[in-house]
This record gives C-alpha cells, structure tokens and sequence, in this order.
C-alpha cells in the first residue's frame, strides 16, 4: 500500500501537558486547512474506550504487568485497523496521543518486562505502522505527577516507577535521534511554539 499519512506521536511522563499541546496541534492544523485525526492510546476506539476503564482503574491493583501489556497491545491493534489503516493511504496526519514507545518505556524500561521482548511483541501487534515524527514533552517526574490531580491506577504507581518511565523516554530519544525530538520541560506556551516550530520545519514546508 501507498502511505501517504504522515503519523505524529506525542509521548511523555505524566503531566507533561501532553492533552494541551495537542489541542494547539489540532487548532494549527485546522487554520491551515490540513487534515489531521487524532486518537488516544489506549482509547479511541469502542473497545479501546472499554479496556481504558480495566487498565486504569484504581481498583485493579493486582494486575499483571503481563495483563497490562496485553491489554495496551489489544486497545492499539484495534485502533490501527478499525482507524488508522483506512486513513493511511490518504494525505492528511494522524496524531496520536501515546503510541509504541509508551508500552516499551512503561511496561518495559519501567515495568520491568525485558525492553528487547516487548520491542518485538511491540512491532507484531503494531502491525507494521511506526510514526514518522515523535515529540517527547520531557517533564520532572515529581512536577508532572503534581500537576495530574485525580490519579489513576497507572499514576499511583511509586515515584521511582515514574522516574524510570522519564529515563526510559530519555534513552528512546538517544536511541532514534532522528524520530524522537525532545521538547524539554518549560512554560507550556513555550513548549507549543517548540513543537509547532519543528513541525513546521519538517512536515510543512
Ligand atoms: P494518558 O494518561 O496519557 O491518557 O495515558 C494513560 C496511561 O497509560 C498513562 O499512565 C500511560 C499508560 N500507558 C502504558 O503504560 N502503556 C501504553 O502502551 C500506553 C499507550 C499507555
């Protein structure tokens, strides 16, 4: 098939502001006239939605990081062939808040199940798709984790969790200098206008 999408993934720690830049996003796009679709992961899709609910409810505290993984898996592989094929061969963008590199930082670098493994568990049940371009909003672990409020079961996890999921991001963005661009922490205006900037610089012009 003739891809024509060009897919853009957000990633970051908790409270990094992820939901907000996004919705900037989406308002440039649209000023532009630029098609762009945008999901959440895990979510978007009915089932997806369902399965959101199971993973990230707070009385769920015995599930297994095996559970976990599996349960990401199944939200993204339904969301790429219910969503995100037919929209491939379309010119247009696909956003996506939280994508791959979300199960291999918390399930793998920072849940402790073998990163190489879950790469590869990653890849089968990504069914081929990766993004083109990745922003990672970078964010303290201790500040982020402040700013989300009413916390799930994923949030509740101990602040040495959330601090390997911030390593772990940061080692991903080492590891493909060319897909992941960071965007460190800083005001949340100035975060946006870095993102629009690179955006602009390599998908609009
Ligand atoms: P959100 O709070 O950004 O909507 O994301 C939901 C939570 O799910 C967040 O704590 C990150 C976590 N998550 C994983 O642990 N693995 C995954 O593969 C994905 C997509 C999200």
């Amino acid at each position: 098939m003739n891809k024509k999408a060009t897919i853009i993934s957000f990633e970051g720690p908790e409270g990094s502001g992820k939901t907000t830049v996004i919705e900037a996003v989406r308002k440039y796009f649209k000023k532009r006239r630029l098609n762009a679709a945008i999901f959440r992961e895990p979510g978007s899709t009915a089932i997806g939605e369902e399965i959101r609910q199971v993973i990230l409810n707070t009385s769920h505290q015995k599930m297994d990081v095996y559970t976990e993984l599996l349960l990401y898996l199944a939200c993204r592989t339904q969301l790429i062939r219910e969503k995100i094929q037919p929209l491939l061969s379309k010119k247009g963008f696909i956003i996506l808040d939280r994508f791959t590199d979300s199960t291999i930082v918390y399930q793998g670098l920072a849940g402790g199940l073998p990163a190489k493994w879950v790469m590869k568990a990653v890849k089968e049940f990504s069914l081929g798709i990766t993004p083109d371009m990745t922003f990672l909003l970078d964010v303290d672990e201790r500040l982020g984790l402040r700013r989300s409020r009413r916390k799930d079961r994923m949030e509740q996890k101990s602040l040495s969790f959330h601090r390997k999921v911030r390593q772990g991001y940061l080692k991903l963005a080492r590891t493909f200098p060319g897909r992941i661009k960071v965007i460190e922490d800083k005001e949340i205006n100035r975060v946006i206008k870095s993102v629009l900037n690179h955006l602009e610089q390599k998908c609009l012009r």
